[in-house]
């Protein structure tokens, strides 16, 4: 048993069995023993790469649809330029030096960023240094805003719900004092209620996943999108819902772990039902573009040419180096269709880049 395991067997001995929101809020939030309270995730030598530290044409391609929504939105002075879960500040720093293409972007954004680990506060600070810090999007300042979330949202946490021969129960982790591990039991919660009618036919043990936290989170984003002006963008794996399928997935230094096996040393997330964010943005008012594969966005914002770029300046083996950066990020095999961008903005923008052909 990791520290956290021992940490949540006790909390199970007073509270009984932890819905899996809370445990994974535990094992990735809690300040001394939680994930991301400690460790260095992203990178080579990490437990995962995401697509900035893939290659520098994300974060510039992605720059420059800040900046055209900026234009859109009558170049307000100041804006803020928020980014949710920046990780090592990379995305940011990129889409910046792209976005100095368009005069008066840059000196025109305040930069807000949102985020928990503190060891990935500092590695943004050293490369966005101007930034103020956040702990929650209720934190944002009331303002124009132009927002960002790459792999954010599959880190927040979801509840579980399994068809029973009874209807639908929730997916609870439990403490086997026997063994001494970690299991999962099954209840019939309120929140079971929650599953939506349309999957009433599902088979039975199919299981559902309910992402409350996003979903608020995003309604909240929304409201002020409408209220202040603005555009979000979202990248992210998922799919689109109301949906069966189990995504809750542990990965530790590149390899899928057990979900329960040592909480506080792996990474847990879960895939993003993007029709359950678009119903939220819906709901509070603001135009919603897409999803749209990561592929498809990328190339109708130009990472062909800027690739072709790249690879002409480049020495031989730094040329197959950016055309392999490119087939990850772009391949229906590898990024291009299972993640996914959605534009959240103030109804009326003009057509974000990238959600039309
Ligand atoms: C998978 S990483 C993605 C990092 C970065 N966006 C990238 O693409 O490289 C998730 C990021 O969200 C942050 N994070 C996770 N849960 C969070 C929460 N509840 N509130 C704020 N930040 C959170 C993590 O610390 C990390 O920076």
């Amino acid at each position: 048993m990791t520290p956290l395991a021992e940490h949540l067997a006790r909390l199970m001995a007073i509270e009984g069995p932890l819905t899996i929101a809370r445990y994974m809020t535990e094992a990735l939030t809690h300040p001394r023993l939680g994930y991301y309270a400690r460790a260095q995730p992203i990178g080579a030598g990490g437990d995962f790469v995401t697509s900035p530290e893939i290659s520098q044409m994300f974060g510039e391609l992605i720059g420059l649809w800040c900046a055209d929504r900026w234009q859109a939105m009558g170049q307000p002075s100041p804006f803020a330029l928020v980014e949710l879960g920046p990780g090592r500040g990379t995305l940011l720093a990129d889409a910046l030096r792209a976005g100095r293409l368009v005069p008066g972007f840059v000196e025109a954004a305040r930069l807000h960023l949102v985020e928990v680990n503190p060891a990935l506060r500092a590695l943004q600070r050293e490369k966005l240094p101007a930034a103020e810090w956040h702990a929650h999007v209720s934190e944002l300042p009331d303002a124009a805003t132009i927002l960002l979330a790459n792999e954010y949202f599959d880190a927040l946490p979801i509840r579980q719900f399994q068809k029973t021969d009874s209807g639908w129960h929730e997916r609870l982790v439990d403490h086997e004092p026997e063994t001494d591990r970690l299991r999962l039991v099954l209840a019939p919660t309120p929140a079971s209620r929650l599953v939506p009618e349309v999957l009433a036919q599902a088979p039975l043990h199919s299981v559902h996943e309910i992402a409350a936290p996003a979903i608020a989170q995003l309604r909240l984003i929304a409201e002020r999108l409408a209220a202040f002006g603005g555009a979000a963008l979202v990248v992210d794996y998922g799919y689109v819902g109301p949906a069966t399928g189990e995504t809750l997935q542990a990965v530790r230094r590149h390899a899928f772990a057990d979900v329960l096996d040592r909480p506080g040393e792996s990474d847990l997330s879960a895939h993003v039902d993007f029709d359950a964010l678009r119903r939220a943005a819906d709901e509070a008012g603001a135009e919603v573009h897409g999803p749209v594969g990561q592929g498809e966005f990328l190339r109708r914002l130009g990472i062909d040419a800027r690739a072709d770029g790249l690879a002409r300046n480049a020495a031989p083996d730094g040329a197959a180096a950016i055309r392999s950066q490119h087939r990850r990020l772009t391949a229906e095999s590898a990024m291009g269709s299972l993640f996914k961008a959605m534009a959240i903005q103030r109804k009326g923008l003009s057509m974000p880049a990238g959600f039309s052909a």
